[in-house]
């Protein structure tokens, strides 16, 4: 008989000996899924799509319904022809019968202004018209897919409504998920979380960073607690330094207003990198429940060293695209791209060097870059283990050995590789550097579930492990702000440029190699 461990899976049935022994996951409740702001882009792209794949894949809840809600008259016909078109256009399955007359029958539409309390009423009333049909408890999520000036005044009138309901009373659950961008600064996200947490539980929200729900950010944990081997060289005596890239090849495109409020800082680091961060350097959680992994994180947030003023000029650099080529298309320039002020002083790129000051990682530089119009669309997380002795293989400081380098590819091409030193075929002893490669497409074949698919299906379950929880925005807020008032006293208007389409501006080049160290070549 084969051995199934040499077998190379492509499709895993859910009795395949291999996965004897998994954590069983929660199992999603019946619910009613109301989208507030249910035709708008998100909604259109992601939330929709998501959740008829959802229902492609057999995983929603028999008893479960969806209400779109905003300000456009529509109905429940109209309502159905925009999510079968935005399903065409955006999911990753076609639509297939007869998935989708099971699901068409689900979708329902209530018309009414955020602020205005009659719309929850007519809300209120739909659903409880709606949910002894479809046989649900007054389950009810509501995702707040709006923006985050809308929050307050939504959460008011559901509460006045009477449709959240009391958190100690298990019979029936009231589950809010909120979308970023959790505030601006660290005052504005505390007064979001205060207006959160004046209407509804800590339990009861949901901050959703969709990074989290990526299989391959899921797999850092995984790829850590899953192998006894690398565990044990998981520390400050065997790792020399850590890199993160988040790289993109777009620019603002037609966000430039948005993105002029944020920049890279925000926009990428607060929220996706600091929690790759955490995933990367947290301490072994005891269970995998939501609030032991998301405490462990939060240890992470909690010894990061906070850079201080006089050395943000040393371990930040912050730049600008300039006009150039991606993927051979002409790039503007930052300055000129629509709704960005000809003398923008918001960044495009940043990188920087932090540490965490735990016993772990004393010592360890973590070297994080993102950028907008770099070479490539890119993220990854690449531990480099510290130089063998200089004996044997490495005597010649000359031509060094290359270090080991584990690399966790988050996309695109997801997977992990790890590079070793083989020797060359041949009669002499010659070093040369090897990659041994795992990829998620080529060994498990079907495709992943989007993030989003993932992330909703947990709120239905009521497990809040992928999610941000309150101390975790406002610590990785405070982090940040050390940097963000720095910049702001220091009045800077001119940023460095970097030609779109390379891989940022010669500053940061210097930041990694005045520590005797490169960036990675991706
Ligand atoms: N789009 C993305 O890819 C993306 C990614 C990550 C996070 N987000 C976040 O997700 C949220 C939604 O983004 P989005 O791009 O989907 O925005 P959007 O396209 O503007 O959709 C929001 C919807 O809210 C409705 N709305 C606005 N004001 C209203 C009011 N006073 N009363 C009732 N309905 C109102 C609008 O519908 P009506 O026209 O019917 O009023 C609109 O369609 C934002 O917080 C955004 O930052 C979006």
């Amino acid at each position: 008989m084969s051995d199934p461990t040499e077998q190379e899976p492509t499709e895993i049935s859910r009795d395949n000996p291999l996965l004897a022994g998994q954590t069983a996951s929660l199992q999603p409740q019946p619910c009613s899924f109301v989208i507030f702001g249910g035709a708008g882009d998100l909604s259109r792209r992601k939330l929709l799509a998501g959740l008829y794949n959802l229902a492609v894949d057999g995983v929603l809840p028999a008893n479960f319904c969806v209400i779109g809600f905003a300000r456009t008259t529509l109905d429940d016909e109209k309502y159905r022809e925009l999510a079968r078109e935005s399903i065409e256009t955006f999911s990753r399955r076609p639509i297939q019968e007869p998935y989708w007359t099971d699901f068409v029958r689900r979708l329902h539409w209530v018309s009414g202004p955020f602020n205005e309390p009659d719309a929850y009423a007519s809300l209120r009333d739909r659903l409880e018209e709606l949910e002894p049909n479809f046989g649900i408890p007054c389950n009810r999520i509501f995702y707040l897919s709006i923006a985050p000036s809308l929050i307050e005044v939504s959460l008011e009138n559901l509460k006045s409504a009477g449709l959240i309901s009391d958190p100690a009373d298990t019979s029936r659950f009231s589950r809010i998920i909120v979308e970023k961008p959790i505030g601006q600064d660290l005052e504005s996200a505390q007064s979001i979380n205060a207006t959160l947490s004046k209407v509804c539980d800590e339990s009861q929200i949901y901050r959703i960073d969709h990074y989290l729900g990526k299989e391959t950010v899921q797999n850092i944990l995984a790829m850590r607690f899953a192998n006894a081997i690398f565990e044990p060289l998981w520390n400050q005596k065997y790792i020399d330094h850590v890199q993160i890239t988040v790289a993109e090849e777009v620019g603002v495109g037609t966000r430039g207003n948005y993105y002029e409020e944020a920049g890279a800082l925000r926009d990428m680091v607060q929220n996706h990198i600091l929690q790759l961060l955490c995933l990367t350097a947290m301490e072994p959680p005891w269970s995998l429940k939501d609030e032991v992994v998301r405490d462990h994180k939060q240890e992470v947030l909690n010894c990061l060293r906070p850079i201080q003023p006089h050395e943000v000029d040393d371990h930040v650099v912050r730049a600008q695209y300039g006009p150039g080529y991606v993927r051979g298309a002409d790039v503007p320039g930052y300055r000129r791209e629509a709704n960005v002020a000809p003398d923008s002083s918001t960044e495009t790129f940043i990188a920087l060097k932090c540490y965490i000051d735990n016993w772990r990682w004393a010592g360890v530089p973590f070297y994080l870059r993102t950028g907008k119009c770099m070479a490539k669309r890119a993220s990854e997380i690449a531990v480099t283990f510290k130089a063998v002795p200089h004996v044997l293989f490495n005597v010649d400081p000359a031509v060094a050995l290359e270090p080991n380098v584990l690399v966790l590819r988050i996309q695109p091409d997801e997977g992990l590789s790890l590079r070793i030193a083989s020797k060359l075929p041949g009669s002499k002893m010659q070093i040369y550097p090897v990659k041994m490669d795992f990829s998620y497409g080529s060994t498990f074949g079907s495709q992943s579930p989007e993030a989003y698919e993932r992330l909703m299906l947990d709120v239905m379950a009521g497990d809040a492990t992928l999610f941000m929880r309150r101390d975790a925005v406002e610590t990785s807020w405070s982090w940040v702000m050390n940097v963000l008032d720095s910049w702001q006293s220091s009045g800077a208007r001119w940023l460095p440029e970097y030609r779109a389409g390379t891989w940022g501006p010669v500053e940061a080049d210097r930041l990694i190699e005045g520590d005797g160290r490169k960036w990675r070549t991706l």
